[in-house]
């Protein structure tokens, strides 16, 4: 069951049965199935995990927006897991213990990070203090904290790894093709559910990596670039995929930054100040569903949540790219 570091190709995980557990979906779409009942198809039950990713937190913002997103989440899906981003959490840049616990009192049972994981100071000893805030696994031997996490809630099982890409990212990490099938023997012997945030810039490593993983965990998740993508599936080997789930925070900006301060960066060369922007806030993630015995993916579902409407909406509201996401 576990996948040798470097073994052969193909699906781990088993083929998952018929669908016999529904929801109703997020789009309020009806799949054919009574809202609140279990249905057996040849006599098998399968019991699914149910997750919520979030993306990049920005700032005050963001942590209003996941604040929302949660309670809506949790009152519309009943999800088993929130897990969110937090990179960019303290005004953009980084996170600090407090509002790690924010989020954690938010309702996030495992916080992610990224390439801005060390701008706050005070929170490279925290780290000893909290494992459920992970850093990306692929820094060197001896960096504060760990990649990786297995949480359990609901009787459930969920193995988190946080990974930074090393293409247009400009930090020399170690690789992360290799790490993260390294330390999967010993997360799927604890669980065959297996969710991998993958923080980086590169369209093309995203994609990479999500075929290089798929059949050996039940989901590889995009972040860093802040603009959701809408090429959610799940691969042929059970392996929920995107190439990057969006962010929460102000989206009436550039990825969460004042419009005019990005601009005037483009426009002139010089340094400015980041602001970050107010208005247009939002959550953006997916809903991943899980069969809990095997680690396959059902489902993937983005969503894009406007705070205050209480509306979700499906397809593009994102913003352009620029430094510092
Ligand atoms: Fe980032
Ligand atoms: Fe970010």
């Amino acid at each position: 069951m576990a996948g040798a570091p470097g073994g052969s190709r193909g699906s781990e995980l088993e083929a998952s049965p018929e669908l016999v557990t529904h929801r109703t979906s997020l789009w309020g779409m009806e799949l054919g199935l009574q809202e609140g009942a279990n249905f057996v198809l040849r006599e098998k039950v399968v019991r699914v995990m149910r997750i919520a990713f979030l993306g990049d937190v920005v700032g005050e913002p963001g942590r209003q927006a996941v604040k929302e997103a949660i309670a809506w989440l949790r009152e519309q899906w009943d999800p088993d897991f929130f897990v969110v981003n937090g990179e960019n959490a303290a005004g953009g840049k980084g996170i600090t213990p407090r509002i790690a616990y924010e989020l954690l009192r938010y309702g996030a049972d495992v916080i992610t990070l990224g390439d801005h994981a060390w701008d706050q100071r005070e929170v490279i000893p925290f780290f000893a203090e909290e494992p459920r805030l992970i850093r990306p696994l692929n820094y060197p031997p001896g960096t504060p904290g760990s990649g990786f996490v297995v949480v359990e809630g609901n009787g459930k099982k969920l193995a988190v790894i946080s990974a930074q890409g090393r293409t247009f990212m400009g930090v020399p990490v170690d690789n992360p093709f290799i790490l993260i099938r390294e330390i999967l023997p010993e997360l799927r012997a604890q669980t065959p559910c297996v969710l991998v945030d993958f923080h980086a810039e590169a369209t093309s490593e995203k994609l990479a990596m999500g075929w290089h993983l798929d059949g050996l965990v039940s989901a590889v998740v995009g972040t860093h670039t802040h603009v959701q993508t809408a090429d959610d599936r799940v691969l042929p080997g059970g392996t929920a995929y995107i190439t990057d789930v969006g962010f929460c925070g102000a989206h009436d900006s550039v990825i969460g930054r004042e419009k005019q301060s990005v601009i005037q960066r483009y426009l002139t060369l010089l340094p400015t100040r980041m602001i970050l922007a107010t208005e247009g806030i939002q959550a953006d993630g997916v809903i991943l569903v899980i069969d809990e015995k095997t680690g396959r993916a059902q489902k993937i579902e983005r969503f894009q949540l406007p705070v205050g409407l209480r509306t979700v909406v499906g397809s593009s509201l994102g913003a352009s790219q620029s430094p510092g996401n």
